[in-house]
């Protein structure tokens, strides 16, 4: 758990789409439609009038994010981000994967968001290096929550024990004060 500028960045280990938040990001595809692994589950358990209003949306960018209700799911909000397919990371995969949670952020904070929750976007079906996808997720949240002083909760949302355990010795290092210079 970690504290900054009243918002708190938690990671757990939890089906995403059990969670009472304003909105749960999907780790979704360029089409919109649905596919497997998160995305798949947020789509049974939201039902089929998301799908509905997914068609209307024309697809969404890689790097980008797009919004829809949340249907039958707890949160009030998706937000569907598209992650980059991992290729080797000579293309822009990195950035492509800190501005889906910028993007994130951004589309969370338009609908008035104050709790968002995460997968571990880019970093299944996607193959992104879990370590690097890590880092960069909890970075690119504490750079861009500077500026956005309304949301008070993140969660990153962890499938299973190693990625949860990425999560939080990540989260520690970054609530460590800077080691003094000798
Ligand atoms: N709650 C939390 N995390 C989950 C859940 C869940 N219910 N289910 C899986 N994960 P992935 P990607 C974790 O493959 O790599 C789809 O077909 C999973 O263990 O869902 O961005 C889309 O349509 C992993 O750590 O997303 C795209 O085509 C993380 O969520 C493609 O997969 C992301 O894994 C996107 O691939």
């Amino acid at each position: 758990m970690l504290n900054i500028n009243g918002c708190t960045l938690e990671a757990r280990r939890v089906d995403i789409t059990t969670l009472a938040v304003d909105a749960i990001v999907n780790a979704a595809n360029t089409s919109l439609l649905g596919g497997g692994g998160v995305d798949g589950a947020i789509h049974r358990a939201a039902g089929k009038d998301l799908l509905r209003e997914c068609e209307t949306l024309g697809g969404c960018a890689t790097g980008d994010a797009k919004l829809t209700g949340g249907y039958r799911l707890p949160a009030s909000y998706l937000i569907h981000a598209v992650g980059p397919v991992w290729r080797g990371g000579a293309q822009g995969e990195a950035k492509l994967l800190a501005s889906c949670y910028r993007r994130s952020l951004e589309v969370a904070r338009d609908a008035q968001c104050a709790s968002i929750a995460f997968p571990a976007i880019s970093c299944g079906i996607y193959h992104f290096p879990a370590d690097d996808a890590v880092r960069i997720a909890v970075g690119t949240v504490l750079d861009t929550l500077r500026h956005m002083p309304r949301i008070e909760r993140v969660v990153f949302a962890c499938f299973d024990d190693a990625m949860l355990a990425r999560y939080q010795a990540e989260l520690t290092r970054c609530q460590a004060p800077p080691s003094k210079p000798v």
